[in-house]
């Protein structure tokens, strides 16, 4: 026998997508229930994102899960991008009309946002396993789980699919109708967290003949160091010492002070694809952040491209529950596809120009030298990159749809 509950809508994964979309939802008067396959434990310290352009940043703050964002992350004003030996840093705050990044990481929003979910106790269920989609071309789809308590049936109105790119929810799209776009890079990120200052409080991108460097960070105390490797690297390749002469010497510039070392505390090496799935909603099912696409990590997108889809679904379940007005549903995907195509030009522009790619002769690579001045000399495209990297406003993408 199945326990069988109602909600309005019920969320599959508790990532940001997920977590965040109860969130506002809860906000809007919308009842969720979330259903996620691994453990609380486990979603609270998943290393992963760091960056927060401010769109993301006003999401939580305005929806009131912003308070330890804006104590204890690191308000990001420019951003150095350093290449033939020289730093060349652009003021977010100046280029962007006042908008700039944070750094606060990933698991910590995810922290935020479970305190939230459990502190008006919104129904949540960890560990579930079998996670079904049924009936998503009726007006009354369901999902079915197990878990701690036995099997579960939750009958709902709209299935929010936040169960990122592994999950499930994509497939439930028949393939006649679904697209992939999709594109795998030749190099990883070799990534650590260091117990080291920072060399300085920005985001540094470096393009060096070596291969592509990251300075990052996790507060003041805390690096999060980046370098370009094979994709074919595992963590066994890379010694703490090979990391730090290899990050060295491709962050280093002439007008800078060089990276400190200090004790390497966790290492991780990840891949880098594009990917897109058109359409992103099929009957009652609506997908959002990785479950729908994913860019690679240079430009830092991910999680924001996630908050931004479910800002948009958000406002289209309110009208819709608000008004019976159905037309921001039916305009979901290409609002957000919009969007997403265009981080996805920045994201791709940013890691072409900054990565050695193994085919590349000496004609890219000069492209590449002469793509990066323009980026950070002509004051059109230096606004252009500020605008992108701190993130195009969601009301920017309505008239588009
Ligand atoms: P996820 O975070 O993947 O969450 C999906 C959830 O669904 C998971 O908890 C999963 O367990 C659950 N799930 C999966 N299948 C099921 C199922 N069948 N049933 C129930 N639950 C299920 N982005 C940035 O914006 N800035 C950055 O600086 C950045 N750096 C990154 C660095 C690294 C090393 C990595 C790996 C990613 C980075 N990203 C970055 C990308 C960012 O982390 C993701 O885009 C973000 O996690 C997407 O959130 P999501 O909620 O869509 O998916
Ligand atoms: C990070 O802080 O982990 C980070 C920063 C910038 C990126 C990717 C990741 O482009």
């Amino acid at each position: 026998m199945s326990t069988k509950t109602k909600t309005q809508v019920a969320i599959i994964g508790a990532g940001p997508a997920g977590l965040m979309l109860g969130h506002l939802l809860h906000n809007a008067g919308i009842d969720t229930v979330i259903v996620e396959k691994k453990n609380r434990q486990y979603i609270e310290e998943r290393i992963r994102a760091g960056v927060l352009e401010q769109g993301t940043v006003n999401a939580m703050v305005d929806s009131g899960v912003g308070d330890r964002l804006l104590t204890e992350g690191l308000e990001n004003e420019n951003i150095d991008i350093r290449f033939s030996g020289t730093s060349h840093r652009l003021n977010f705050r100046e280029l962007a009309g006042g908008r700039t990044v944070w750094v606060y990481a990933q698991h910590e929003v995810v922290k935020d946002l479970v305190a939230a979910r459990l502190g008006y106790d919104a129904p949540t269920f960890f560990e579930a396993t079998g996670v079904g989609i049924h009936g998503l071309q009726s007006d009354s789809p369901s999902i079915s789980f197990s878990g701690e308590a036995g099997d579960h049936v939750i009958d709902c109105d709209f299935v929010a699919g936040c169960d990122g790119f592994h999950g499930i929810s994509r497939g439930m799209i028949p393939e006649d109708i679904l697209r992939i776009y999709d594109r795998e890079y030749p190099f990883a990120w070799m990534g650590v967290l260091a117990e080291v200052p920072p060399a300085s409080n920005e985001i540094i991108y470096a393009y060096h003949e070596r291969g592509f460097a990251l300075q990052s960070m996790r507060g003041h105390d805390l690096s999060r160091l980046y370098v370009q490797c094979p994709v074919t690297d595992t963590v066994d390749d890379w010694p703490d010492e090979r990391f730090w002469s290899e990050y060295r010497a491709r962050i280093a510039a002439r007008d800078s002070a060089l990276q400190r070392e200090g004790p390497i505390l966790q290492k991780g090496v990840t891949g880098m694809r594009s990917f897109v799935c058109e359409p992103m909603q099929y009957g009652r099912l609506l997908l959002a952040g990785d479950s729908a696409h994913i860019v690679p990590p240079t430009g830092a997108k991910g999680l924001n491209m996630a908050i931004g889809d479910v800002q948009i679904m958000t406002r289209a379940l309110a009208a819709y529950y608000r008004a019976n007005d159905g037309e921001l549903i039916e305009k979901y995907s290409d609002t957000c596809l919009n969007r997403v195509w265009q981080v996805q030009r920045f994201a791709s522009m940013l890691c072409y120009n900054l990565h050695r790619f193994p085919e590349h002769n000496q004609f890219e690579h000069k492209m590449q030298v002469a793509e990066l001045n323009n980026i950070t000399h002509s004051r059109q495209m230096m606004r252009s990159f500020a605008e992108n990297f701190t993130g195009l406003p969601v009301e920017l993408f309505y008239d588009l749809a």
